[in-house]
């Protein structure tokens, strides 16, 4: 009897294979780092080649630890959302970098398409904001500005897929995206079957190129080719946030939680209505089984932990993530400085795409833990700002359920309750986006009945950290940071 489900997390700067047993107990990670491509400030690119080598070492290396390939019942794959490959259909290898989530590049095509009042029908459509995040104008810009990409699109080779329809036609061939991802396109409306032919229109996108929208549980595709994993079923597959919501069980409507990996990311599922937002948050689909939508609603906020990252590698203020936590604890306050890490622009609820970083009340006092300090306070300042949206939408949530690498800080957890003023959980296994693909995929090979049969087997324990901060001090560190804010 198979005895794990090999999940692929294709993250933004890292991709990971790692096995789940059938208790959501995880017993090996293999992971691989690739390079980030920075070609003028606010691009940035990835090479596909590069993501597909490292996730098939990964692969290799889980497949090995597994004991072989009749141990590993199948595959799940969770995902960086919205990045944009461009490949050839023949050859199956890219036409040019893939445009990372994170690039602003197509902020002037967005301002251009606002400014003919289209944002309104495309918001109403697909639960979206005309913002660079989204795919459908980074493809849009690779067909004008990549001459190989235009030449594709006439012959008809042109192929364009998020990183898990990358990752499965280099398994299988097979051209697909999962309704998660696909909803994070700009070219699917939230409750439409197929690509919107209005949409692709709009932006200039040839419906041909597309892959054909699946569900996120179920055989979707086999794997072939190499011999070390031929054969084995993909039978889960998500964009990473939605797979970390099913990780956290939030799997009723209300429950709500939030990843620090990269950029932060805040969920509240809505149920099977499609939601809509009065208040810059993002509709999305949170999966499909079926054929039936379970939507959520979203914030976004673009930088987290690669604020951590900056300044870790770039401005060498320290020398490992976990200094940030001593750092921060070293010092009663960061002494009036805020950090407003708008490193790649502002996503929700602000969405300012030309918004740059702001360290703003710095004094001859500020040294490094002030600066770490105020630039891990900026976490629980953004989703604060979440939480007042997600409210004004009607969605006030009861706890918070966080996960993330920077999720194990125990300092940013306890801030995070003082400053939202809610208990926090936080379950002992972080690898909340990897369970989440890894409970599809146990749903969607069969080890359970349902999605919600494979949480309740599979997700761990949570702990606690209640709110203790009082309302002034919680006022005070709002009010600074809102003045901040309006420097960016
Ligand atoms: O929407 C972007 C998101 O999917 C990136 O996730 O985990 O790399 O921060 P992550």
């Amino acid at each position: 009897m198979s005895q794990f489900i090999l999940v692929l997390d294709a993250g933004t700067t890292s991709t990971r294979a790692m096995l789940f047993d059938r208790a959501g107990a995880l017993h090996h990670t293999t992971q691989r780092e690739f390079t980030q491509h920075y070609p003028q400030p606010g691009w940035v690119e990835h090479d596909a080649a590069e993501i597909w080598d490292e996730t098939l070492a990964c692969l290799r290396a889980a497949i090995a630890a597994a004991g072989g390939r009749q141990n590993v019942a199948a595959l799940g794959i969770s995902n960086q959302r919205e990045t944009v490959v461009a490949w050839d259909r023949g050859s199956g290898e890219p036409l040019a970098r893939a445009i990372v989530w994170q690039d602003r590049r197509t902020a002037a095509f967005c301002a251009e398409l606002k400014g003919r009042g289209e944002e309104a029908g495309v918001t109403a459509k697909t639960g979206l904001l005309l913002d660079p995040y989204f795919s459908a104008t980074k493809m849009r810009w690779m067909l004008d500005h990549v001459p190989a990409v235009g030449e594709a699109a006439k012959s008809g080779n042109l192929v364009f897929g998020t990183i898990e329809s990358w990752l499965v036609f280099k398994l299988s061939r097979a051209h697909i995206t999962d309704a998660s991802n696909a909803s994070r396109t700009l070219l699917m409306a939230l409750d439409g079957e197929g690509w919107d032919a209005d949409l692709c229109e709009l932006f200039g996108v040839p419906a041909g190129a597309l892959a054909e929208i699946v569900d996120n549980a179920g055989t979707l595709a086999v794997a072939d080719g190499d011999p070390a994993f031929a054969g084995l079923p993909i039978c889960g597959l998500a964009g990473d946030q939605q797979a970390a919501t099913i990780g956290q069980a939030c799997l009723s409507p209300g429950e709500t939680k939030a990843t620090y990996g990269t950029g932060a990311f805040v969920l509240t599922n809505q149920g099977t209505t499609p939601p809509s937002s009065g208040h810059r948050l993002l509709g999305t689909v949170l999966y499909q089984l079926d054929g039936e939508r379970h939507y959520a609603l979203e914030g976004s906020v673009f930088v987290a932990g690669s604020l951590v990252k900056w300044l870790r590698d770039t401005l060498g203020l320290i020398e490992s993530s976990a200094e940030t936590e001593v750092l921060a604890r070293s010092v009663a306050d960061s002494g009036g400085v805020v950090v407003v890490p708008a490193l790649s622009g502002l996503g929700a609820p602000h969405w300012k795409p030309e918004a740059r970083g702001v360290v703003s009340g710095l004094s001859f006092a500020s040294g490094r833990p002030q600066i770490v300090r105020a630039a891990l306070e900026s976490m629980a300042l953004q989703t604060r700002d979440l939480a007042t949206a997600f409210a004004a939408d009607g969605t006030r949530w009861e706890t918070l359920r966080i996960d993330g690498g920077m999720a194990a800080n125990d300092w940013i957890a306890q801030d995070l309750a003082d400053m939202l003023d809610l208990p926090v959980e936080r379950p002992a296994m972080l690898e909340t986006t990897a369970l989440g693909a890894a409970m599809l995929a146990a749903h969607g090979c069969g080890w359970y009945a349902s999605l919600e049969d494979a949480a309740e087997a599979m997700a761990g324990q949570r702990s606690r950290f209640d709110p203790a901060m009082d309302d002034e001090a919680r006022s005070a560190r709002i009010a600074a940071w809102e003045k901040a804010l309006l420097a960016v």
